[in-house]
């Protein structure tokens, strides 16, 4: 939906669903003063002013853990995927080029090699848990270190040791101030030559340039994406110009049945918000006056 025809139309709205390309900030809020509450089919709330929002004492509802599995075999199937090529693989057979299979560029084994996996929360635990069967060893960067990685069997690094340790990064980290531009062509620099790079955050968690250039060089040796800065990625994007990258159209969750239960909890949201209950799921609960501090 076009901005002005939104920002018109919400003039009206008690209750309002979005998606993480809507950009929800002081503008959208100062037009919808009937507005009684917001329901985002997401996880991810990088696109919401969440003080805005307390502000105008409008809660707001995301759809957490329903995801983690759908987005954590996505992270996992682009590490596959790229490492053995079979998109390239595949280019191939339909190109009518079965025979010449030879020249496609070897893959490489993951069992015994090192996952780094960038932002350990639910998703990156999931993801820790697939690595493992496959016989990855398996070291994690968060802001907090958790106190339950014994548990999980994963190993606790500064970000610079992961850097330079993994021979494949998965990135999972919210998009936040802090993590805005996190992998620049330092970071790049930092890594293995033979090192996998694989996003299904947000795609300005990545400087866009510096990998680009870091694939070109080869600085690193391959890329898998989910998410893309900017996004969606035009036709005529660098990125769509290497040969050693996979891309996916922001996919991670989508599944018939993750996809039914992200609807669930964000038409649940708006049914709670618009009746004045607490919601299932929800970013500022504790920050809404006057409403229940209760959220799952
Ligand atoms: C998708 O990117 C989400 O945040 O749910
Ligand atoms: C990111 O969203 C995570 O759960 O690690």
């Amino acid at each position: 939906m076009p901005r002005d025809i939104l920002l018109e139309w919400v003039a009206d709205a008690e209750g309002l669903i979005v998606n993480n390309s809507v950009a929800v900030n002081e503008e959208l809020l100062q037009n919808a003063p009937r507005l009684k509450v917001i329901a985002q089919m997401a996880v991810g709330y990088d696109n919401v002013d969440i003080e805005a929002c307390s502000k105008y004492n409008i809660p707001f509802g995301n759809t957490p853990g329903v995801l983690v599995d759908a987005t954590a075999d996505l992270a996992f199937s682009l590490l596959l995927c790229s490492a053995r090529r079979i998109h390239e693989g595949w280019d191939f057979v339909r190109a009518n080029s079965w025979a010449l299979g030879h020249k496609l560029s070897f893959g490489i084994d993951i069992a015994g090699k090192t996952l780094g996996i960038v932002g350990m929360g639910q998703i990156g635990a999931a993801v820790a848990q697939r690595a493992k069967a496959f016989g990855m060893n398996v070291i994690y960067y968060n802001r907090n270190r958790r106190h339950d990685d014994d548990k999980i069997g994963v190993a606790y690094q500064s970000f610079e040791n992961l850097l330079d340790k993994s021979d494949a990064i998965i990135v999972l980290t919210p998009l936040s101030q802090e993590t805005r531009g996190l992998f620049g062509r330092e970071e790049f620099r930092k890594m293995k030559s033979t090192a996998y790079f694989i996003n299904v955050s947000r795609g300005p968690v990545v400087n866009t340039d510096a990998l680009v250039e870091a694939l070109q060089s080869g600085e690193i040796a391959y890329a898998a994406l989910d998410v893309t800065d900017p996004e969606p990625v035009a036709q005529d994007h660098p990125l769509l110009k290497l040969s050693n990258i996979l891309i996916t159209p922001h996919i991670g969750s989508a599944t018939v049945e993750t996809r039914t239960a992200m609807a669930q909890i964000t038409v649940d949201n708006l049914l709670a918000g618009l009746a004045d209950r607490p919601l299932a799921a929800c970013v500022n609960a504790s920050r809404i006056i006057g409403k229940s501090e209760k959220s799952l």
